[in-house]
C-alpha cells in the first residue's frame, strides 16, 4: 500500500520505517523537503521509502497518516493541502499536547472538543480514524514489547475507514481481540485526554514501554 506520513518526528519515524519493512510504499512528509531526519530516514531504509513535504506525502498516500505535534496538525494538514486528503483515510496519531507552560503539558483541546474532530471539521472529505495516540512509538509497532494482550482503540465516521485502520494494526502485530471501536470521531476526546493519565504513568514508571488492558466479564 502507498502511505503517507505527516511528521518527521519518533511517531512517524518509527511507524514509517515498521511500515517499510512489512512492504509498504512510505513517503515521510515535513515541513521542508529538505528535511534532514527525513533524508536520512528514506537513505536508511532503500527504494519503498522517501522524503518529502507534507504535500508529498499526501499526494503519495492511499492512506495517510498524521502524525505531527498536536498544536500544529490542523496547519501541517493544510500544508499537505484539503484536495490531497479527499476521500483518504487519515489516521489521526496525534496528541493536542501544549508544552508552553512546561512540564507535564496541557491539552489544548478537550472535554467537549478534540483533535480528532477537529480535523474531521476542517477536512470534511477525509476520512478521519483516530488510533495509536494511547501508545508510544515502539510498542505501536512492537506491541510484544508489553507482556499479554493489551488495548488499542480506534473511532471515526467511517466504519470502511476502521476496517482499513485495524488491517493496518493487525499487520503491526495486534490481535483483533486487542482493538476497541469506541465508535464515531466523538470518542477521540477521551482517546486524547487519557494522555494526562499516560503521561503520569510515564513518569511514574520512568518508561513508555507499558500500555492499558480494558477487562471486562
Ligand atoms: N512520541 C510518541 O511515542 C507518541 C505516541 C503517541 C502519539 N504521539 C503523538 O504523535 C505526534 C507526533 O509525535 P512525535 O513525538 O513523533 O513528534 P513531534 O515532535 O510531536 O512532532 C514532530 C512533527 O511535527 C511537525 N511540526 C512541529 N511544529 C510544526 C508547525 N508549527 N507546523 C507544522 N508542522 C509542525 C514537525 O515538522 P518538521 O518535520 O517540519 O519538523 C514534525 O514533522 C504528536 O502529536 C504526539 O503527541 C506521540
Amino acid at each position: 500500500m502507498r502511505i503517507g506520513i505527516l511528521g518527521t518526528g519518533t511517531v512517524g519515524r518509527t511507524l514509517g520505517a515498521r511500515l517499510v519493512q512489512l512492504g509498504h510504499e512510505v513517503v515521510l512528509g515535513a515541513r521542508q523537503a529538505t528535511n534532514e531526519a527525513a533524508r536520512q530516514w528514506a537513505s536508511e531504509l532503500g527504494e519503498r521509502a522517501a522524503a518529502g513535504t507534507f504535500a508529498d506525502a499526501a499526494a503519495h498516500g492511499e492512506v495517510v497518516v498524521n502524525a505531527t505535534a498536536g498544536v500544529a496538525s490542523v496547519a501541517a494538514l493544510q500544508a499537505a493541502g484539503a484536495d490531497r486528503l479527499d476521500g483518504k483515510v487519515l489516521v489521526d496519531v496525534a496528541n493536542p499536547l501544549d508544552s508552553s507552560a512546561g512540564m507535564p503539558p496541557t491539552l489544548s483541546i478537550l472535554n467537549t472538543d478534540s483533535l480528532g474532530e477537529a480535523i474531521q471539521r476542517q477536512f470534511p472529505a477525509a476520512r478521519v480514524v483516530k488510533a495509536l495516540n494511547t501508545i508510544n512509538a515502539n510498542v505501536m509497532v512492537d506491541p510484544a514489547r508489553v507482556p499479554g494482550e493489551h488495548t488499542v482503540f480506534v473511532a471515526g465516521n467511517d466504519p470502511a475507514a476502521k476496517s482499513v485502520v485495524v488491517g493496518i494494526l493487525r499487520e503491526l502485530g495486534w490481535p483483533a481481540s486487542s482493538v476497541i471501536d469506541l465508535g464515531d470521531i466523538t470518542a477521540a476526546r477521551g482517546l486524547e485526554m487519557y494522555l494526562a493519565l499516560w503521561i503520569r504513568l510515564m513518569l511514574n514508571f520512568g518508561t513508555a514501554d507499558f500500555n492499558i488492558k480494558v477487562v471486562r466479564p
